[in-house]
Order: C-alpha cells, then sequence, then structure tokens
C-alpha cells in the first residue's frame, strides 16, 4: 500500500475521506494531523480524535495538532450552518472527548492537564500550535527510507504541509512524491466571488506548495467534486441491511450497525446544509473524499496537467486558483518525471460517480 499523511479539519466530508483512508487497503496511513479550516484548531482537532475512535482505528497511529492560524493572514471562520458549531455536528454515537478511547488520540503528543472542559464535552482552548509540523518532519527524516517517497493529502487549507515545506524544502522534495489538495474552483461560483473555502482561508500556503519543482500538486477542484453528490438512492442503499458481505441469517455486528447510523446522520446534517446554504437538492458533495479515491482508484478520476497557479495579491481575488493545461489530453496520474522543467500540476475535472459510490 501508498504511505499516507493525511492533514484535515474534520468536517463532515473529511470524516468520509478519514474513513476510506482507513480502510481500503490500497493506503497505509502513517500519519494524521489536524489544521484550522471547518472550525477553529481545537474542534477540528477534537473532531479528528472522536473520529478515530468511532472508526476503531490502530491505536498506534499518531494524530498531531497543526498549526492554529493561516501563514499570513487572520483565520476566517465559516458560517456555523455548514459544518455546525463543532465543525462535525450532528453524529450519532459519536463517543465523547472525556472517553479513554477519544483521549488516547487528543492528549497522544500534548497531554492536556485539564479534564473538565473535556468533560462538559468542549475541547480545551489550547494557546498556540500543536505538533504537527515538528512530527511530519522527523516522520520524513527518520522514517522514510532514502530513495522512498510518501504521499500527503490535504484536505482544509495547506498551512501546516506549506509550513513544512518552508522549513525544510530540501527534505520534503525529496521525501514526498505528491500532494494531492481538496481545493480551488475554476468558473463557478465558491467560496468568496474569487476562491474556493480551503484555499481562501491560506492561499500563501497553496502558493508554497506550488513553488516546488520536484513535488506536484494534484488538484481536486469544486469542479468534480461537486458530481460526487450522495443523493437519496445512495443513502438508501448504505441503510439498506441487505448490502452487506454476510452470509443470509447472519446479524450486522452491532458497531458496524451503529457506524451505519453514524454516517447516515452525519451526511443528512451536510444535505441540509447543502440545501439550505447552497440550495443543492439532490445532496451534499463529498468533496474530500476524491483525494483519497484518487489514490486508491486513480482510473474513477481524470483532469489535465499544466500549471497552477494562486492569487496571493492580498486583494479581493486571494486565493483564485488559475490553470493553463499543457494539452487537451486527459490523464489519471501526475507523471513525477520532473527532467528539467518544472513539475506540472494536474487538476482532476471528471469522475466515474457511480464506481465512486460503488467503492464508498
Ligand atoms: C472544502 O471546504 C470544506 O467545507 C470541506 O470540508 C472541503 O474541504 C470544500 O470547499
Ligand atoms: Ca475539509
Amino acid at each position: 500500500p501508498r504511505k499516507v499523511w493525511l492533514d484535515c479539519d474534520p468536517g463532515h466530508d473529511d470524516a468520509i475521506a478519514l474513513l476510506l483512508a482507513l480502510y481500503l487497503d490500497q493506503i497505509q496511513l502513517v500519519g494524521i494531523s489536524s489544521v484550522n479550516g471547518n472550525a477553529p484548531l481545537v474542534y477540528t482537532h477534537a473532531n479528528a480524535a472522536q473520529l478515530l475512535a468511532l472508526y476503531r482505528a490502530p491505536k498506534d497511529l499518531p494524530l498531531h495538532r497543526g498549526l492554529a492560524k493561516p501563514l499570513k493572514k487572520e483565520y476566517i471562520h465559516p458560517p456555523v450552518s455548514i459544518h455546525g458549531h463543532s465543525g462535525l455536528d450532528g453524529v450519532l454515537h459519536m463517543p465523547p472527548l472525556a472517553h479513554p478511547s477519544v483521549r488516547h488520540w487528543y492528549d497522544q503528543f500534548e497531554p492536556s492537564t485539564d479534564s473538565s472542559d473535556l468533560d462538559k464535552n468542549e475541547p480545551q482552548t489550547k494557546e498556540g500550535d500543536g505538533t504537527a509540523v515538528p512530527a511530519l518532519i522527523a516522520y520524513l527524516e527518520n522514517s522514510v527510507p532514502e530513495g522512498e517517497k510518501i504521499t500527503v493529502v490535504i484536505t482544509g487549507p495547506c498551512t501546516n504541509i506549506a509550513a513544512v515545506r518552508h522549513l525544510r524544502p530540501q527534505l520534503f522534495d525529496t521525501k514526498v512524491d505528491k500532494v494531492v489538495i481538496m481545493g480551488g474552483a475554476f468558473d463557478i461560483p465558491q467560496w468568496t466571488p474569487y476562491a474556493e473555502f480551503n484555499i481562501a482561508v491560506d492561499p500563501d500556503a497553496l502558493d508554497e506548495l506550488l513553488k516546488s519543482r520536484n513535488v506536484g500538486v494534484v488538484l481536486v477542484p469544486l469542479n468534480v467534486t461537486h458530481k460526487a453528490i450522495f443523493d437519496r438512492k445512495t443513502h438508501a442503499r448504505l441503510l439498506d441491511p441487505s448490502v452487506t458481505d454476510l452470509k443470509e441469517g447472519d446479524e450486522l455486528p452491532k458497531p458496524v450497525s451503529q457506524l451505519r447510523e453514524s454516517l447516515s446522520t452525519m451526511l443528512t446534517f451536510f444535505r441540509d446544509a447543502y440545501a439550505n446554504q447552497f440550495g443543492f437538492t439532490t445532496g451534499p458533495p463529498l468533496h474530500d473524499a476524491l483525494t483519497i479515491i484518487h489514490l486508491t482508484h486513480p482510473h474513477l478520476l481524470k483532469g489535465r496537467r499544466g500549471k497552477l497557479t494562486v492569487e496571493i495579491s492580498k486583494t479581493e481575488k486571494d486565493g483564485e486558483t488559475s490553470f493553463s493545461p499543457s494539452s487537451e489530453e486527459k490523464f489519471s496520474n501526475l507523471d513525477l518525471d520532473s527532467g528539467e522543467k518544472a513539475v506540472e500540476s494536474l487538476v482532476l475535472e471528471d469522475l466515474d460517480v457511480e464506481a465512486f459510490f460503488e467503492v464508498f
């Protein structure tokens, strides 16, 4: 399996990306980091810890708290109507923060001294930055042998990973093969009049990643994620007791039926949010999940290669992504042979929707 570090801001669709990354055999998760985005960092970090417990992730998988602020801007808080106050509202059976299985991840590298906030199921306001940046640097340095590389997936603002590249460009460029980012949009309505949310929060971070001449960026923009609509038919299928690998007459194990309920309520919250906020009538787009599918089932997504840039002029256009394809040919993969020229980016555009939901 491909070794992957997942940087996320859960987030309902981040939660689906995490589930797929944990359970699809083509991926071996080597680390997870949280970043501010769908909610402030205290919440997205707590959500990641709760999800790892809910999903029964392997106990030795590390979760690191990331940077509390974008590289050069103030953090913009999205309206709570999209992901809720916590950034991941509405999930049935979510283990509470004070539960030992959650504390295992929540306090993994920065033990907290006061648990009273957790008993109220509200994360603590930790000041300052977490351990994600030094942890990824240490991982690349000590655990990725010379000549080998890992893949980095970002499903929130690019802040943590850009900080790693900024601090150790050579290490990053030799130990990371590509960065797969959910973000950006081209000629469709977006978060600001010019920019998609993840990129709008920290445009400078994407710009930093695009400076690399060795590490290619694969961008999964709204243009393709809006095709991954979790519609009513798929929702019914998620809850259909007959869709299992079990023999007839066998009962679905409780953790599995509970997980279905968790996912069902999670995606119902997200569906209502997308209907009310953006007028999506058929269901919510599972944006972030496609980053993982690109790695596990590359043939399901296709796009063009070319030069990707992002606006960082400190104007209203900040975060606007622009793309000049080098040809009209469509690819599922980014060729990593950079040779003499600057490496190209791959911007994904087409999705085999049915096959994606089959995998999901
Ligand atoms: C992106 O913003 C967040 O709301 C989602 O989690 C996704 O990463 C979509 O614009
Ligand atoms: Ca996200």
